[in-house]
Formats: C-alpha cells, structure tokens, sequence
C-alpha cells in the first residue's frame, strides 16, 4: 500500500512541484586567479579546472560565463611584486585595480567582487602587516591599509568588497571609508564567519598565498566554535555589513542554518577549494558520480540556508541547470 509519503513520490511531475528547495544559476559567484601577462591560462595541479589567468584571459572567460548566465565574478590578484606591506593591492595600477578597470570597461553587466585581503600581496603571506614583537597581524594598521584597498578597488570601479581577513572592527572601518569617500552605493559582503581551516590548502597554492610561517589561527576563527561562529556574524551586521558569510561551507553546515536563524541579512556561504578538489579528484579516481555528487552538495548549502554560493562549480552547475 502507497501511505503518505511513497505516494508523493510517484510521479516525476508532484515530485518537482513539491520540490523545497531550488538551485538557480543566479545564486552562483565565481572566483577568479588574475595575474599579469597576455594570454596567459595557468591551470594548477591541486585545482583541476581552476587557472591563474592574465586580464585578456580574464575577459574571455567573462564572455563565457555571461552566456551560461553567470553575471557575478570574484576576484584574486596575483602581483608581480611582493612585499611587507602588499603595496600592490593598494596601487592604482596594482593587479586587482587595473583588472576591475579592464574588465568593468569590457563586460559593464558583469558584477565584480573583490575580496579584500593582503595574504596575495605580501611577501610573508599572512593576511596584513605584521607586529613584529607578536609576531602576528597588527589589527589596526591593517584596517587602515583595507580602507586604501577599498578605496582603490571602489576608484576602480568595483561593484561589491568582500574583506576576508578576519580583521576585528573590520566592516565598521571599511563602511566608513566608503562613505566618507563618495562610494556609500558600493555593498560590502563579509568573510563574517571564516575559519581557521585546511581546506583553504589547494587556493593557496592557486593564489600563490601560503604563509611562510606559522599559521592563521590568531585571526580567523577556531573550527570548533559555535557560539563564537554566531557572534562573529552578528557582529559585522552591526558594524554594517549587507551580506553576511560562512567559510568554508561543507564541513559547517550547522553553522549556515545558526546564522540563517540568528540574522534577517543575505547569507553566502564560500565552497572553498579543497571542497571542490576532494570531489574532483573522487571523481578522476572513479569513485563517485561527480555532477549528482556535486549537486548534492550545492543544494545542501542552500538547504542549509544559504542565499549565495561562491564556488568553483559554478559552470559546471550552470550547465547543468540550463540543461546541457
Ligand atoms: C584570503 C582568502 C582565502 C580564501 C579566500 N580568501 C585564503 C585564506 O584565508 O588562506 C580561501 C578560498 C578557498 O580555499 O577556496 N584571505
Ligand atoms: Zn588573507
């Protein structure tokens, strides 16, 4: 006998009427590696799929994304030049700024997010400038530093900043400097709950951006804190932030569906590299069914309660989702 559930189930048909939960082309971001050079398409071992890409490069691969429907980029810079400081990402002509110039003035209909960060950009990989006595990231020169990011990436013309280095008082900072500087339009979307977490391992080898010594774990967040988790959240609503985030996204999704409760603002979630490379390389060894897998686990964040997905799937879903 057919009770209540199996009898829901029967037909293809009830079954997506009654489906809860959607994935949409437009709830992807997908992040981009730019370095400098012509023609360049670097694709590196621990991320298959994923290349470091000159800005030519960069706005070719914009053209491709618009026509799978995908109209919402975020961007890391590669810089020819390291330092103590990362003076390129708070250059004019720095890699990120000149990116966000070329690739506004080629594609003004797709959306460019820059994550705001020093790791790329400085010669000691840590993500601002260090106190040479703790030996770990000064917290208050380095909000000064993010506001001469922001303001470069705004002068260029990005349409959203997304500050990834967990940085106390960070967002209250930024929205000041983009206010007190004509750019009050520009949303700012934080890193607000990102851990301390090994699965960051194949981006830094893609950006370029491992530390070299020690760790992060004086500033992003302890994997085994929830209630922290939360406040960090709350924390940058507050301080003004209009889209809120946890990072990464597989190992937490607890942590996705608290802050859905905890707050009323737009949440993202980052399916971080080694998210993405673990199903890649399952599926080069012929263990899993990679496309249903990777479905499964995109729909679960939103299931979670997410609203947003940066991921490096966002193609290869699209393409799914559209049918082909
Ligand atoms: C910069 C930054 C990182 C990621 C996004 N922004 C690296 C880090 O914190 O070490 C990781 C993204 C990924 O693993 O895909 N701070
Ligand atoms: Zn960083």
């Amino acid at each position: 006998m057919f009770a209540r559930f199996r009898r829901r189930r029967l037909s293809p048909v009830l079954r997506d009427m009654l489906r809860e939960t959607k994935l949409d082309v437009s709830d992807f971001i997908y992040p981009l590696f730019i370095r400098s050079g012509e023609g360049i398409k670097n694709e590196v071992a621990s991320m298959p799929g994923v290349y470091q890409m000159s800005i030519d490069t960069a706005i070719k691969e914009c053209q491709e994304l618009k026509n799978l429907g995908i109209y919402s980029i975020i961007l890391f810079g590669i810089p020819d030049i390291k330092d103590s400081v990362g003076s390129d990402a708070m250059c004019d002509h720095g890699i990120i700024a000149t990116a966000v110039r070329e690739i506004k003035k080629a594609h003004p209909d797709i959306f460019v997010i820059t994550d705001l960060c020093f790791c790329e950009y400085t010669d000691h990989g840590h993500c601002g400038v260090l106190d040479p006595v703790l030996e770990t990231v000064d917290n208050d020169i380095t909000l000064q530093n993010l506001g001469k990011q922001a303001l470069v990436h705004a002068k260029a013309g990005v349409d959203m900043i997304a500050p990834s280095g967990m940085m106390d008082g960070m967002i209250e900072s930024l929205r000041e400097a983009l206010d007190n500087n004509g750019y009050s339009h520009i949303p700012i979307m934080s890193y607000s709950t990102k851990f301390a977490s090994a699965y960051y391992g194949p981006f830094r080898d893609v950006a370029e951006s491992a530390p070299s010594f020690g760790d992060r774990r004086s500033y992003q967040m302890d994997p085994a804190n929830r209630r922290e988790a939360i406040l960090e959240s709350i924390e940058d609503e507050k301080q003004g932030a209009d889209i809120l985030m946890v990072k990464p996204a597989l190992a937490y999704m607890d942590i996705i569906r608290d802050i859905r409760e905890a707050s009323q603002l737009p949440l993202a979630v980052y399916n971080v590299s080694g998210e993405y490379s673990m199903l890649k390389m399952a599926a080069k060894a012929g263990v899993i069914d990679y496309e249903r897998v990777m479905m499964e686990t995109l729909l679960g964040f939103k299931r979670a309660g997410a609203d947003i997905i940066i991921t490096y799937h966002a193609k290869e879903a699209a393409k799914l989702l559209n049918g082909n």
